[in-house]
């Protein structure tokens, strides 16, 4: 949570700065705010809300500036207010933009008042600069005050910090947050996340954990958490300044829905030679690692969390190989028992998920010997904590509701069915049954995307409801879920999923006309199970939306309005059938008002506990 961008350069970085934020709001949009030193002084502007309200302050009260850090914010310390937004400043001499949470503040806030220093924030984030203003007094030089001062922290950080003595010096520091260099001519930029930087370069070093950079204009001095004088690579990235425009599109959330044939082509593209699915996908020692696993642990959250629980039907049912899901923050703090030879499997768009990334700490403190991260961001943390990966190629996903990063994420997960599969049960005609069904799934897709516009005439029915509940039941159920949850998140309606076997266990009592049920009914095993549930609703007064194959036969039933979906194949069907309740809730949002791609509350990298 919360952006950073920084900069150092011979012209005004403030526009860099403030584009950066931008492309960075996806990661928290509550405040706004940015500094730069000119003529030995720090001058800031602070801005309540999203990025556009500090560029109209700039726009009104102009500052420049050839050096200068900027800060986008998700509360977490401090309610979002203009005091609270970041940069940070201690006696008008030091300036701070963090990412992440600092533990132990309330003890530092007292021993720091102890010293003098005035608070003006309710933030974790202001002992940082007062306790690295602080350790100027004792030692040489703003690097070497950041190094004593970061050993009193605990937690978590992703820092830029600048300072009126050393006017042409920028420190980035990184322990358990993400931070980037770019790297200009003559210029150098920071930034949580490469998308920021685009505009500016596409030349990137990715600081490792516990990295404390010295950026000056001609020089770069990397130490790492050893205080050891290191080189990291500068990368070339792929991406370009416009991936992450919105064009045509009303919201990068629709944008992002409608990419999703050519998002799952990007996942399956390459990995098969000869209709084979070829293991070093997931990396050169693949085959080896799967040789030897006998169970598999999924950790997740979230969106990433629903595609882990279909993959687990997916790996019990079709490779009957033991899998566990588990919601990462609840694993990490459950002392659970793993099976010897577990393979533990991540998923996470971002890859800078806290607890996602502290689950596989953890897994890994219990003994796991092999970790395999589904991800959708290269450099990113999980990336990197891992022996195995299997990317998902979606592009950037900048609405906070994840739409083709989940689709590609079930893609990936059933390419790592097969790998593991034809180790267990996975037949060799199983195995290319599925793997036509997934090269089949962009075209079933673009299909699925032509109901567009019967979705939005349905969504009208939804926009003065306060409630609703969604229903599957089998590999359906976690889309039942993520449907829930996508409602929920971008229209604030109630929504919640159940199995629909378990309707009459309690949730039927709910039932009555201004409860909408969506239920997702592809034509599988389970469908007269639960063409009953349906009934149960029915006969109860309950108005159902159906979305169902379109080979089913027509239910004459005033309580029952039908979604005709393509008739699509078994085992990939979850992914087709995701995509209307993704339709649905953006309808539903647009006809509410609400900020679609930012809705309230939320942001889209967890970088926090
Ligand atoms: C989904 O729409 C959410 N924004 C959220 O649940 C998300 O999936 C979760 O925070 C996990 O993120 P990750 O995939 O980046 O780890």
């Amino acid at each position: 949570m919360c952006g950073i961008v920084g900069g150092i350069a011979q012209r005004n970085v403030v526009p860099i700065l403030l584009e950066g934020l931008r492309r960075l709001e996806y990661r928290g949009y509550d405040s706004a705010g940015l500094a730069v030193i000119n003529n030995q002084q720090i001058y800031r502007k602070r801005e309540l809300g999203k990025v556009k309200g500090l560029e109209l302050l700039l726009e009104a009260d102009p500052i420049s500036g050839v050096i200068g850090i900027a800060h986008t914010r998700w509360a977490t310390h401090g309610k979002p207010s203009t005091a609270n937004a970041h940069p940070h400043i201690s006696r008008n001499k030091i300036a701070v933009v963090h990412n992440g949470i600092i533990e132990n503040h309330e003890h530092l806030r007292e021993v720091q008042q102890k010293n003098g220093y005035e608070f003006t924030s309710e933030t974790d984030t202001e002992v940082i600069v007062h306790e690295i203003n602080h350790a100027m007094e004792s030692t040489d030089g703003l690097l070497n005050a950041v190094k004593k001062a970061l050993k009193k922290l605990e937690g978590a950080y992703a820092l830029g910090i600048m300072s009126v003595d050393e006017p042409d010096t920028l420190i980035a520091c990184r322990k358990g947050s993400p931070l980037v260099i770019g790297v200009g001519f003559g210029e150098y930029f920071i930034a949580s996340d490469v998308a920021a930087l685009l505009p500016v370069t596409q030349r990137f070093i990715f600081l490792e954990e516990g990295d404390i950079a010295k950026i000056s204009i001609n020089e770069l001095l990397i130490y790492d958490a050893q205080d050891q004088l290191v080189k990291r690579p500068i990368k070339q990235s792929q991406l370009t300044a416009d991936a992450v425009d919105k064009g045509e599109y009303r919201h990068y959330m629709l944008k992002e829905i409608y990419e999703q044939p050519f998002a799952i082509s990007q996942t399956l593209e390459g990995r098969f030679v000869n209709n084979r699915l070829q293991e070093n996908a997931f990396g050169h020692n693949a085959a080896e690692v799967f040789d030897n696993i006998k169970a598999i642990q999924i950790l997740a959250c979230g969106t990433s969390y629903h595609a882990g629980l279909v993959a687990r039907y997916w790996f019990e049912k079709l490779a009957h190989i033991p899998c566990n899901i588990e919601v990462a923050s609840e694993f990490r703090y459950r002392n659970p028992v793993l099976a010897p030879d577990t393979l533990i499997v991540t998923i996470s768009q971002s890859g800078e998920t806290a607890d996602t990334l502290a689950a596989l700490l953890e897994a890994k403190k219990l003994g796991a010997r092999y970790a395999l991260a589904i991800c959708n961001v290269p450099e990113s943390s999980l990336v990197r904590e891992s022996d195995l990966v299997l990317m998902t190629r979606a592009g950037p996903e900048i609405g906070v509701a994840s739409t083709k990063a989940f689709t590609t994420q079930l893609t990936a997960l059933m390419l790592l069915v097969i790998a593991v599969g034809r180790r267990f049960h996975l037949t060799e005609i199983a195995e290319q049954k599925i793997t036509s069904e997934l090269f089949s799934l962009p075209g079933k897709i673009e299909q699925v995307l032509q109901l567009d516009d019967e979705i939005r005439v349905l969504a009208e029915q939804f926009a003065e409801k306060q409630h609703a509940l969604f229903l599957g039941r089998g590999t359906h159920y976690p889309i039942a879920m993520e449907g829930a949850l996508k409602l929920k998140e971008i229209s604030y309606i109630h929504a919640e999923a159940y199995p629909a076997g378990e309707l009459k266990h309690g949730p039927l009592a709910l039932i009555d006309a201004d409860m909408p049920v969506v239920t997702v009914a592809p034509n599988n095993s389970l469908l007269e199970k639960l063409k009953s549930n349906i009934q149960e609703v029915s006969a109860r007064g309950g108005q159902l939306i159906v979305f169902m194959d379109e080979t089913l036969a027509t239910v004459n039933d005033e309580n029952i309005q039908i979604v005709r979906v393509p008739q699509v194949d078994n085992e990939t069907s979850p992914i087709v059938y995701t995509v209307p309740l993704q339709l649905l809730a953006y309808h539903v949002a647009v006809l509410k008002g609400t900020d679609v791609d930012q809705p309230r509350n939320l942001a889209k990298s967890v970088t926090v506990e």
